[in-house]
């Protein structure tokens, strides 16, 4: 995998953050408001752990943070985040009670991003696939009024995912943080103000 040793990337390491992308989260909270002291937020893709660790400290002792990703992570996180080694289409018993004791969620955050193949379109669509089941998720554990953000790789289908969320939210926006390199095909689709689940 090429690292790229950019201003973030040097900037995550200064502020200790485990990985660049906080910055990208950073960018969507400071545009949007996303984080509240107190509110209960569900981190989905979440190693190594940046968004979990900004995330616990914007909802600060008060508010917590379930955290999920396939791979595990060695980062030490703080009191307030739960992290759990899991594949979100595969959820475990486990992963499930605590969704429910800890949830519903005010915010559900995803940065679940495929392993790569090369192809364009494989990636896009493994990517939209993500997305989706992250919306499923957020159609059971997400408050009425809560927030959603996911990234996705643009491609022609990028219009699922946005109908998806113009069907569940008040709001709808597309995000492209200066943080995101200029060259990767990511996005963020946010919706805010949770209407409810949608059937079928
Ligand atoms: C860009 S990284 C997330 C970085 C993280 N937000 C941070 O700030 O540290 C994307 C993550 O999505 C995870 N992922 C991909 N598919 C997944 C799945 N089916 N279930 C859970 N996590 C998944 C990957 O393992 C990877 O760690």
């Amino acid at each position: 995998m090429k690292v790229y040793r950019d201003y973030y990337f040097l900037k995550a390491k200064e502020d200790h953050y485990p990985a660049r992308s906080v910055y990208k989260l950073q960018e969507m909270d400071r545009a949007f408001r996303l984080f509240r002291a107190g509110m209960k937020v569900l981190d989905l893709g979440a190693a190594p752990g940046s968004w979990s660790l900004y995330a616990a400290e914007r909802v600060g002792e008060k508010g917590l943070v379930l955290a999920c990703d396939l791979q595990g992570t060695e980062t030490a996180f703080p009191p307030n985040v739960t992290f759990l080694q899991e594949n979100v289409f595969e959820r475990s018993p486990e992963f499930e009670s605590l969704l429910a004791e800890k949830g519903p969620f005010d915010m559900v955050i995803s940065d679940m991003a495929p392993r790569t193949t090369g192809t364009k379109f494989t990636d896009q669509a493994r990517s939209l696939e993500l997305c989706l089941e992250a919306v499923a998720v957020a159609d059971r554990y997400l408050k009425s009024g809560g927030g959603f953000v996911a990234k996705i790789f643009m491609g022609p289908d990028f219009q699922e995912l946005a109908g998806a969320l113009r069907a569940r939210f008040a709001t709808v926006r597309t995000f492209k943080p200066k943080s995101s390199r200029a060259e990767s095909k990511e996005i963020f689709e946010l919706g805010m103000g949770f209407k409810g689940a949608v059937q079928g």
